[in-house]
């Protein structure tokens, strides 16, 4: 049985990842806003896979006879000064998300729950995946500096992402 410490950290997790997709829907908005329909696409689809990790945790305490608790969000930011403010942003909270990840992993250590461990080394992959293709794209964006050219060669690129 999931003990109530796991179950209410893991209900947090759930509604933390919403609050990503929320972030990652505002950023679409933002690029869609400024004429960078590629960047925009991007964070949609980025947007749907914080879906997709709420619905793992959501599954996973259905699955423990555990009950899901959705609570409020709390509001996220609406504006950056460019591109490359919102990429190091997107740095930044993937690195907050793996310190949560991490933490989770280590209540499941001191709680001895096997299964939950074993759910977890899924997250922990996706966290190495989620930093370092944040991380590649600021790099392109730091390239590419103030080269408009080059921006929007960029954003084909991101256009490209596949769901
Ligand atoms: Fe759900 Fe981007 O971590």
């Amino acid at each position: 049985m999931l003990s109530e410490k796991l179950h209410q950290a893991i209900n947090k997790q759930i509604n933390a990842e919403f609050w990503s997709a929320n972030l990652y829907l505002s950023m679409s908005a933002w690029f869609a806003d400024k004429g960078l329909p590629g960047f925009s696409h991007w964070m949609k689809e980025q947007f749907k896979e914080e879906q997709e990790h709420a619905m793992r945790f959501f599954n996973y305490l259905v699955s423990r006879g555990a009950k899901v608790e959705i609570g409020a969000y709390a509001a996220v930011p609406v504006d950056w000064k460019d591109a490359k403010k919102v990429f190091e942003d997107t740095l930044h909270h993937e690195q907050v998300v793996t310190g949560m990840i991490n933490d989770l992993y280590t209540l499941a250590l001191e709680e001895k729950d096997y299964a939950t461990q074993s759910m977890l080394k899924w997250f922990i992959d996706e966290q190495v995946e989620e930093e370092d293709t944040a991380r590649g794209i600021l790099d392109a964006l730091c390239h590419i500096k103030d080269n408009s050219f080059g921006l929007y060669r960029l954003d084909k690129e991101m256009g490209e992402r596949q769901g």
